[in-house]
């Protein structure tokens, strides 16, 4: 199993989460998050004098997959967060040793598959 931490403009979000949701990969996480990159961040004028901010707004997805699934994952989404523009964002990809579904306490890669009954949450 491998996570999947993506950080990408809040524009592509929703047409990862769609193509993934057609894909068969319902289950993620998002936060709202701050953060920088390589540039030196954006200076603007406030009040007459000159700020710049360093972090900017960016989404990060967060999806635990099975080891095979990876890479439609990540292809997923350097295609909708791509614009070819500075700050398109970074996909992570890390080991993850277990994963537990807390409501029948089943463990291993199998928790993970989507299933298509009709409950939402
Ligand atoms: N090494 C990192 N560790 C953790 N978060 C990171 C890292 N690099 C980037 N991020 C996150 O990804 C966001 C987007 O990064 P960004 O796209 O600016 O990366 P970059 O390397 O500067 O590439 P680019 O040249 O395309 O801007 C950052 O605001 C930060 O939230
Ligand atoms: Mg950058």
């Amino acid at each position: 199993m491998k996570k999947i931490e993506a950080y990408v403009r809040h524009e592509a979000f929703e047409p990862i989460r769609l193509e993934l949701l057609g894909l068969g990969f319902p289950s993620l996480t998002i936060s709202e998050v701050k953060g920088s990159g390589r540039q030196k961040g954006i200076t603007e004028r406030y009040r007459g004098a000159e700020l710049t901010n360093y972090l900017r707004p960016k989404v990060k997805l967060e999806c635990v997959v099975a080891d095979s699934d990876v890479q439609t994952i990540v292809d997923t989404v350097l295609k909708h967060g791509r614009t070819g523009a500075v700050g398109d964002g970074k996909v992570f990809v890390a080991p993850v040793d277990e994963a537990y579904r807390v409501r029948t306490g089943e463990s291993g890669e199998e928790i993970l598959q989507a299933h298509f009954g009709g409950d939402a949450a």
